[in-house]
């Protein structure tokens, strides 16, 4: 069976930032059904619905949206900022949205892993996002739920995942997304 093509998108635009580090781990780990790669939002120019009503669409906008059409679905990795998505990733999934109708999103099966230092795993950005997919058409993933807490003491220096038992969570959790995928594509 063919791999279908799987968008990452990381949440933090931080050097060492634990999502990003699981952002990897997780790719480390996903069945061959997938190919996945990370497409970065750090450039995207904030939205400005005038560019696109005058017809001047960034080029980053336009590089952006060109290359998600060409994935089959969509993972986020994001950290909790203030209770919510940070705003590259907000400004990420706006940009995306638009041209009306041209949304990038709509019928892309995703999932949504949150990751934080803190006890409760980013469960507020994880619902936050979780409330723009539905609107977007984006068939999410229900279970397994991911929200990774305490994972300052996750990853070696080197950005290795060194918990087994996370490594074992995410095995599953990517090996229901493949399966997850293949039914809503
Ligand atoms: C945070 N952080 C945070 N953590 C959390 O669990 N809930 C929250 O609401 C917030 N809010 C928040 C706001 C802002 C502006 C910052 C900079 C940070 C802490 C956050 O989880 C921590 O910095 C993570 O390490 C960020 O993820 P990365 O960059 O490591 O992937």
């Amino acid at each position: 069976m063919a791999s279908k093509k799987i968008a990452v998108i990381v949440g933090s635009l931080r050097k060492q930032s634990l999502n990003r580090k699981m952002a990897l781990s997780l790719m480390a780990c996903a069945p061959s059904t997938l190919s996945l790669e990370i497409v970065e939002i750090g450039q995207l120019q904030l939205y400005n619905q005038d560019l696109d009503d005058e017809g001047q669409p960034p080029a980053g906008w336009v590089a952006f949206r060109e290359r998600m059409q060409q994935f089959d679905g969509v993972l986020f990795v994001t950290p909790e900022y203030n209770r919510s998505v940070p705003a590259p990733l907000k400004n990420a999934i706006d940009v995306g949205s638009r041209p009306y109708g041209k949304s990038i999103w709509s019928g892309k099966p995703g999932a949504v892993i949150s990751v934080s230092p803190g006890a409760i795993g980013g469960f507020g950005a994880n619902h936050h996002l979780r409330q723009s997919l539905v609107f977007l058409n984006v068939p999410a993933m229900q279970q397994p739920e991911a929200y990774i807490g305490g994972a300052s003491h996750l990853f070696d220096e080197a950005g290795n995942l060194t918990s087994d038992s996370t490594r074992t969570f995410i095995q599953g959790f990517m090996n229901h997304f493949a399966e997850w995928v293949a039914a809503n594509s």
